[in-house]
Parts: structure tokens; sequence; C-alpha cells
């Protein structure tokens, strides 16, 4: 995660930071578990595809209940492999919101499809069968539906529009890992779905890692050729497109340990958001709601007009501040863009930014947060 560059947020002894994380906490919480897991993977002499990963898989799978949760590398990595596997025969083009941090747009380029962007809706700034109706033509093979910031988006509508038209869904958990609507998890609305273990995720490793979920048998049996060089068996490389990603050991074991405090601290973000909710009240922030089990609270997300003034006010204050994504993604060279402009998407990019928030904030913290939103005028 970036931090803001600002003199002012050096700390001191009469003016600690509040910061947008600190990895070093949630690792000393679970620091006996997470040797424990250091030492398990040690003795067992296996380091990539070995009894952690199968067993991480089970458990994420259990926990999810899905049938089929495949370990990789990354989230990137994950989004690739599963746009990959279900892009339909003679279908070339990916559809995605420009507002969730390019990802979608590096792994949709990288796997060589090309990319579209749709709109956002202004309440959710997620994807919405309003917003993409215009963009899913015949060319059209895969729409990626990111939940961002933790909201599991309604997206029912969207897949029955989408499936309709012979297009594949891929949800975008990453930031929504453990949200639920009506007992389904993220993940189980579209063909196929990829998510994150970067540390700072809501189930977070030591270093990288990333899952494709599915139902989809097939879709299953493809991203395990995928992820290892499109081999049917060893050295027989039957799948074109074949790359290697996959969860290690460690990782495996790590997450493993981490599993069963997820929805204890996707609660944790939740209350957190609330208490800025509430600070926030009749001020010049609007901060975007967490309430319900379909949102686990990734980020406290805030809107103003004024957003250049508000941050230096709350940094002067010792809070950090970050904006989760300031450039969309058609504006970004890198991924080649046509030239376009998004409403919705050029509003909230110049409006959002993130207010601190993970699990392992303290309340004095959390109550430096919400004097300093209180000060705002
Ligand atoms: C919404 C979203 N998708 C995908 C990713 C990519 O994951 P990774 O960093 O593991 O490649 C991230 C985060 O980094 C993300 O926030």
């Amino acid at each position: 995660m970036t931090h803001i560059e600002d003199p002012a947020l050096i700390e001191s002894p009469d003016r600690p930071v509040v910061p947008m994380n600190d990895l070093s906490r949630a690792i000393s919480r679970d620091r006996v578990a997470l040797s424990g897991a250091l030492a398990n993977v040690l003795d067992s002499g296996h380091v990539v595809m070995g009894p952690n990963h199968d067993a991480f898989q089970q458990e994420l799978g259990a926990y999810l209940n899905l049938d089929h949760v495949l370990g990789v590398a990354s989230g990137t990595d994950a989004l690739e492999l599963a746009i990959k596997a279900v892009m339909p025969k003679g279908r070339n083009v990916v559809v995605t919101a420009a507002n969730a941090g390019g990802y979608t747009s590096t792994a949709a380029l990288r796997a060589g499809f090309v990319v579209r962007y749709a709109d956002v809706d202004s309440d959710s700034l997620c994807l919405s069968a309003t917003s993409v109706q215009s963009s899913l033509t015949a060319d059209v093979g895969v729409l990626v539906v990111t939940h961002l910031y933790g909201n599991l988006t309604d997206i029912t509508t969207l897949v029955e529009m989408c499936h309709a038209s012979g297009i594949r869904v891929v949800e975008d958990c990453a930031q929504a890992i453990g949200a639920r609507r009506n007992g389904r998890v993220a993940g189980s609305f579209g063909d196929i779905a990829a998510t994150s273990f970067y540390p700072t995720k809501n189930l977070g490793a030591i270093g990288d890692g990333g899952a494709v979920l599915t139902n989809n048998q097939k879709h299953a049996d493809t991203v395990k050729q995928l992820r290892q060089y499109g081999w049917s068996s060893k050295y027989q490389a039957e799948l074109p497109g074949g790359m290697n990603s996959r969860l290690d050991e460690l990782q495996a074991a790590f997450l493993r340990s981490r599993i069963p405090q997820l929805d204890g601290l996707n609660g944790r973000r939740r209350a957190i958001i609330a208490r800025y909710t509430e600070a926030s009240a009749g001020g010049p922030l609007q901060v975007m709601p967490a309430v319900g089990e379909h949102h686990v609270g990734h980020l406290a997300v805030a809107r103003s007009s004024r957003r250049t003034e508000l941050r230096a006010a709350l940094v002067r204050q010792g809070v950090q501040t970050d904006i989760h994504f300031p450039y969309p993604d058609y504006k970004q060279p890198g991924f080649r863009p046509v030239s376009q402009s998004l409403p919705v998407t050029e509003l909230a990019s110049s409006e959002i930014f993130s207010l601190p928030c993970f699990p392992e904030l303290t309340e004095g913290e959390v109550d430096r947060v919400c004097n300093a939103i209180g000060t705002l005028i």
C-alpha cells in the first residue's frame, strides 16, 4: 500500500500517526500460529503443491461453500487464469470497470484480450446492469465485476443479462472475501472468481498469493492445467496459454491459520467504518456505508469535492489517508487505452479517499480519526 509522503505526518511522541495500515500488528497477534505453520512446512519438506496447499484449498472451499478453490501466485494471476478459462471461443473482449486499480486490465491484456471499460453505478461505484448495457456487444466474451471496497455488489441481474448473450462473468473478490448476500458468498454468483491474498487483504498472506474460485468442474480443470504450464500430466503441455503460478506451501500454511479469524476481523472492519460514518454525519465528508454481511469493509472510503483540502486537514491531525484509486484505467498509458470519458468514474476518482481501516487499529486510534473528522467544516 502506498503512503502519503507528507512532512506533517512525521510521528512524534506527543502526536503519533494513525497509519493506513500496519502489518506488524497482525503478524505479532498471530505470531504463535504463524510460527507453528512455518515449523510445519519446514518439517514436512514440501515447499510447493504439498499438503498445506491441498488442505488450504479444501478449507477455504469449505468456508466459502464453493466446490473448487485453486491456489495461485497472486490475485492478478488469478484474474488472468479465470478470464482465460472462461473466454468463449471466437470472442476476445473483456468488459470491466475503470476504477478498480487496473488489476483486471493487467490480467486481460497479459492474456491477449481487448479491454473495454463501462461506467459504474453512482452509489456503489461498481458495475451495474444499467451501466454496462451498452457495452455488451457480440464480441464481448467476459465481464469482470469487482466487488469494490468489500461490497458484494448485487450482480444477479448482471449475470442473467450476460448469460442471455453468451457472456461469462468473472467476479473479482480480492476486496470482498467472506462477503455474503442471502447466504451466498462473493464468488458464487458468476461463472468463476478470482481473489488475492496480498498481505493487506482481509485474508492476507505474509507475501503474495491468490486463488481462483468456482463451482464449475470444467473451468476448474482448465485453471489447474493453465497454472502449471498447460500440462495435462507432467511435461505434457496440452493447453496453450499456460503459466507457472502456484501458491507455495508457506503461504498456504499461513493462510490456513488465518481462515478461522476472517469473519471476526471482517466484523471489526465494519465496526470501524460505522464509527467514521457516525463521526462524519452533518460534515463535509460522505463515508460510503459498510453495513451488513454483504460488506466486509476492506476500505473505509470517503467522498468530498474538497478532497485535497480535507486530506491536508486530516494529515495535520496525524491521520494518514490514501486514494483507491486515483486514475481511471483508460487514462493510463500502460493499458494502451482508447480515448474515452466515463462521467461517474471520473467524478468519483476526483472525490474519493480512504481513511485508516484495518482490524488492528486500537479504539484510541479510531477515536482520533473520528475526532479529526469531527473538526472538518
Ligand atoms: C480488486 C483487486 N483485484 C485484484 C488485485 C490484485 O491482487 P494481487 O496484488 O495479489 O495481484 C487487487 C489487489 O492488489 C485488488 O484490490
